[in-house]
């Protein structure tokens, strides 16, 4: 099970990397428009940083919809750095480049899915991940986390090697749900991952431990 940050803002990629347990970071340009990323260049040059901080996969958006304009951006963001996964919409022109990443050694990730049959196809095009958005299912009042049970058992069944990234999660406890469906990777906003450490049983127990060692040993 991978744990990815789902933000462009350093400080809080920063944040995860120090805790030792990221495997890598998605981005969409929603994402980077809201650290104020604008231009090309800046945008290439954020890619590159985040690449810099964490030793893992970093998904990087393409923005055009055709196919030709598909794979000379995502060409250009895959020469940014090796761990660059180019990121696409799953539509009929993304889907045939994410064949042609795929059959060129390009790691792919298939994004804005929300049907099985969207994720099947990305498995048959290559795609290194697919990434369901739960939170958006669960917002229109359906249920994002049963999508995912839904991909991991046709994945499994026919042997897909495409890796289900659970995406859009808006909390912690769509983390537990994620890992119990069986989810390769989970794509948390910051503050779902710190939610894991929180116990209530563990600030009693702690302060009790301290407590009673003080109690004898006077600081
Ligand atoms: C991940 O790849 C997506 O960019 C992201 O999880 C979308 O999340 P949102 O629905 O909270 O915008």
């Amino acid at each position: 099970m991978k744990f990815f940050i789902d933000t462009a803002n350093i400080k809080q990629i920063k944040e995860a990397n120090d805790l030792g347990v990221l495997d890598g970071v998605t981005t969409n340009p929603s994402l980077m428009a809201k650290e104020g990323i604008k231009g090309k260049n800046n945008i290439h040059n954020h890619y590159k940083s985040i690449c810099e901080i964490v030793d893992g996969d970093v998904s990087a958006e393409v923005i055009s919809t055709d196919y030709k304009g598909i794979i000379k951006e995502g060409e250009e963001l895959a020469a940014l750095h090796p761990r660059i996964v180019v990121k696409v919409p799953i539509i009929k022109e993304g889907i045939k480049a994410i064949k042609y990443f795929s059959n060129k050694g390009i790691k792919t990730n298939c994004t804005l899915v929300f049907s099985p049959g969207q994720a099947l196809l990305a498995a048959k095009a290559g795609a290194t991940y697919v990434s369901p958005f739960i939170g958006r299912i669960d917002d229109i009042a359906s249920d994002g986390v049963k999508l995912i049970e839904q991909i991991v058992e046709i994945y499994n069944f026919y042997g897909f090697n495409t890796q289900v990234l659970a995406a859009s999660i808006r909390h912690t406890m769509h983390i537990i749900q994620c890992v119990e469906a069986g989810a390769d990777v989970a794509t948390c906003p910051l503050d779902a991952i710190m939610g894991l450490l929180n116990h209530p049983l563990t600030d009693i127990g702690l302060e009790k431990f301290l407590s009673d060692y003080n109690k004898l040993n006077k600081v």
